[in-house]
């Protein structure tokens, strides 16, 4: 999300005429986005913020300015007590960032934190780098009110674009080249432009060009329509992964947290979601150590992971978050048990993940190539539609190309093969031996 925004955000400043340096040094204006999430991401932002004012020593006329939900939180401290920057621009007023920075340099100090009920950024082209892959914010903001969550108070009301404007944008990538899409939002899943819903936006999306693959995210598992599950099933260019957070095994929990949910639902709702997309990917966000969480409430989130075998999860220790309604209540799992329950849930998914990866050892996957790897120059990435990274060597392929790959190696975020001519290979899908593997 705050990728996408920042793609805004220069969209913006091009368009006021700024240009991009690289090379920090250079730079008259530093704009750092920011996360409120959880409080450690904040805490990195008070580093970073140490090290731009030494450029600021510098060079005096340099100005920085924070961006994004942080902005949102920490408006005051942040620019008149600690006086670390120049400028502080909530998510909905970016518009306003060439003024407020016109007035910065004339020594003023700006902020613009209004959130907005309308603010959807549709008519501006972010400035994008990549050229395979792209993130297209859909809507804005959040209307769930989670308990431990600040994100209500920091993005605002749900808003979305016009279906019209983003199958418009899709086009326009089309053309450009880009190769896969990733529809985004706090909330993708209760998109809402008239009579037309999510499911009618990823269907139009998915029309526009078959060649384009069609991701999104998040969504929240009471938004999950039947009308959704069928449209992604019956697309083949929309990718079958879902990331679906259920924050905790434990009803009691779901019930403090505000999530909307029973177990027992998100368990029916998965059951659907796989009925309908045999071998799709589910991934899952999980907060450990909430208010109140007992051992037991921990064990049956254990249990609940090792259930649904997910292929992928993201954990947290929960951090609270002022203004949320769990702010009041008593932080009463110390941090070192939330550590360890943190820790747990972790290696429950690892442990889950590696037996999956290396399950498809032996398998011929279809990925698309989208850039080279981290590690080395000789070797690319791409992922599979089930949204596994595999890397392979290069072979005369170019990223935006859809290529097949023989499945070599495995740990549990990463698969490792090389590239195969599906077509012509002895077999089918499946070449070798299947590593057997008991989850
Ligand atoms: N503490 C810990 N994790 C949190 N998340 C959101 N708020 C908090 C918090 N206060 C997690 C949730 C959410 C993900 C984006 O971040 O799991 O799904
Ligand atoms: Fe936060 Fe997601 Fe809940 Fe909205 S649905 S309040 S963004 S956790």
């Amino acid at each position: 999300m705050n990728v996408a925004d920042s793609e805004v955000v220069s969209g913006i400043l091009q368009r006021a005429g700024y240009v991009f340096t690289q090379e920090i040094s250079d730079a008259d204006v530093i704009l750092v986005n920011t996360c409120a999430v959880r409080d450690n991401a904040e805490q990195r932002i008070y580093g970073r913020l140490g090290l731009f004012n030494r450029y600021k020593k510098r060079n005096p006329g340099l100005l920085i300015g924070i961006l994004g939900c942080m902005a949102e939180r920490l408006r005051f401290e942040l620019v008149e007590r600690e006086r670390l920057v120049d400028m502080v621009i909530g998510p909905d007023e970016y518009r306003k960032l060439p003024l407020l920075i016109e007035q910065a340099s004339e020594g003023e100090r700006g902020i613009a934190v209004r959130l907005s009920r309308v603010e959807n950024y549709e008519d501006i082209t972010p400035l994008r780098t990549d050229g395979v892959c792209a993130w297209i914010s859909v809507m804005r903001g959040c209307d769930k009110f989670c308990t431990f969550c600040v994100v209500p108070f920091t993005r605002g009301r749900e808003r979305s674009r016009s279906l019209q404007s983003v199958v418009q944008e899709v086009l326009m990538l089309a053309e450009r080249g880009f190769k896969e899409v990733t529809l985004l939002g706090q909330n993708v899943n209760s998109y809402r432009d008239g009579d037309y819903d999510f499911a009618d936006l990823m269907r139009s999306v998915a029309e526009v060009d078959r060649s384009v693959r069609v991701r999104f995210t998040t969504s929240h598992p009471q938004d999950m329509s039947d009308k959704l599950i069928e449209t992604i099933a019956s697309n083949d260019n929309i990718c079958k992964y879902i990331h679906l957070p259920v924050q905790s095994g434990s009803d009691r929990i779901l019930k403090l947290m505000n999530r909307t949910y029973t177990i027992d639902h998100y368990v029916g709702l998965v059951e659907k979601i796989r009925r309908a997309m045999p071998g799709v990917s589910l991934t899952t966000d999980i907060i450990s150590g909430f208010p109140s969480e007992t051992e037991g409430d921990h064990q049956v989130t254990l249990d609940l992971v090792n259930e649904m075998k997910y292929d992928g999860g993201y954990t947290f220790k929960y951090s609270p978050r002022e203004n949320t309604k769990a702010w009041g209540m008593k932080d009463d799992v110390s941090e070192e048990e939330k550590g360890r329950r943190v820790g747990e849930v972790t290696q429950a998914l690892h442990k889950i993940s590696l037996a999956l990866n290396q399950s498809m050892i032996g398998t011929i996957e279809r990925i698309l190539v989208e850039r080279h790897s981290k590690k080395s120059d000789c070797e690319f990435m791409g992922r599979t539609d089930t949204n596994r990274t595999v890397i392979f060597p290069r072979n005369g392929e170019y990223p935006g190309e859809y290529i097949d790959v023989l499945i070599q190696r495995a740990n549990s975020a990463t698969l490792f093969g090389t590239r195969v001519d599906a077509e012509n290979a002895d077999g089918g899908n499946r070449l070798g031996a299947l590593q057997e593997t008991s989850l």
